[in-house]
């Protein structure tokens, strides 16, 4: 019998792959294997009995990899499986940085106790207009599981696109989308982007690519948004940007006490994934993994 220990609340739909051979336990110590959202593991010790960890999510920042390497455990994550998560809110992102919807939701808020709120509003709505997103130019930075269907969405509801991803050839590119323009060059991207998001994962050589530099080479008036993580984008630049109008709107994903600030920011408090869908799939994935590793050796998406 493999005794599983859960250190975060796992989907049941993925707890109930288990076969008659697992148990769940409450005890650690005697776990052989660890299911895990977001809880911090660096400062744990490691179980002795300890024999797999499976991230129920994509990134492993909150897992210490090495530690676990050298004590001969696997890591694994479950990656693609809340792609459709986030393109969904990408999408949600651009629509509501093309017009001010925010604005006009709060508007009407305040002007509840009015009588008349419909009539001010036909008054008040010039205020929160925009423009469409069909037919404006999309840039990608990074065409992995997400960009790759924030491509095919974007295309889907008319707007044309550009890729950029240095780990991708024409080929793969073509593959993705044949009406997609692919560019070996991020500051081609950026010229030619209305809208600009970024699904590349937060490394030292991608940390910051989002600099001064970078939005210098946008086009005037763009929105750039930001569902991957939040060191990716220089706060300052962005901040500047956002004040001179160089950069119309960000949307970001992440809360910091810089971008909470920003007064043309639109900021979420990281709900990419955050839908019960992604969280099925996830948990779904992470125990299909433990499960063939324990029982076949075989390691699916190991990242250590
Ligand atoms: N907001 C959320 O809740 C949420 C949820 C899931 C993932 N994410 C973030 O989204 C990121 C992307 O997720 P994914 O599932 O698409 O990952 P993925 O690994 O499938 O794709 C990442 C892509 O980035 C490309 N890339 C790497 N370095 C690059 C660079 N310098 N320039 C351009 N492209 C580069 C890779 O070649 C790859 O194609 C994750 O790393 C994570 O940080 C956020």
């Amino acid at each position: 019998m493999y005794k599983i220990h859960c250190l975060n609340n796992i989907s049941s739909e993925g707890l109930a792959l288990l076969t008659d051979d697992y148990e769940l336990t409450d005890n650690i110590e005697e776990a052989d294997a660890i299911l895990v959202r977001s809880a911090n593991m660096h400062e744990m010790p490691i179980p002795a009995n300890l024999k797999a960890v499976a991230r129920a999510g994509a990134g492993v920042n909150n897992i210490p990899l090495e530690a676990l390497a050298q004590a001969g455990i696997p890591v694994f994550n479950t990656p693609g499986a809340n792609a459709n998560a986030v393109k969904e809110l990408v999408l949600a992102g651009m629509l509501i940085a093309a017009r001010d919807i925010v604005g006009g939701i709060e508007w009407v808020k305040q002007n509840a106790d009015d009588e008349n709120v419909g009539k001010a509003a036909e008054k008040a709505k010039k205020a929160f207009a925009g423009g469409e997103i069909t037919g404006k130019t999309l840039g990608v930075i990074g065409l992995g599981a997400i960009g790759k269907l924030v491509v095919g969405a974007a295309e889907a509801l008319g707007m044309k696109v550009v890729g950029y991803d240095p780990f991708l050839d024409a080929e793969r590119a073509a593959a993705i989308s044949a009406d997609m323009a692919f560019t070996s060059e991020l500051p081609e991207l950026l010229a030619a982007s209305d809208y600009v998001t970024i699904h590349v994962p937060a490394l030292d050589s991608t940390k910051g690519m989002i600099d001064a530099a970078a939005i210098a080479q946008m086009k005037d008036g763009a929105v750039f948004l930001n569902f991957s993580r939040d060191v990716l984008v220089d706060d300052a630049a962005m901040a500047a940007a956002l004040e001179s109008g160089k950069v119309a709107r960000y949307v970001t994903d992440f809360a910091n006490p810089a971008v909470v600030k920003m007064e043309r920011a639109l900021v979420l408090p990281h709900l990419g994934a955050s839908t019960a869908e992604a969280e099925d799939n996830c948990a779904k994935m992470a125990v299909t993994e433990i499960m063939d590793y324990l029982e076949n050796g075989t390691k699916t998406h190991c990242v250590n």
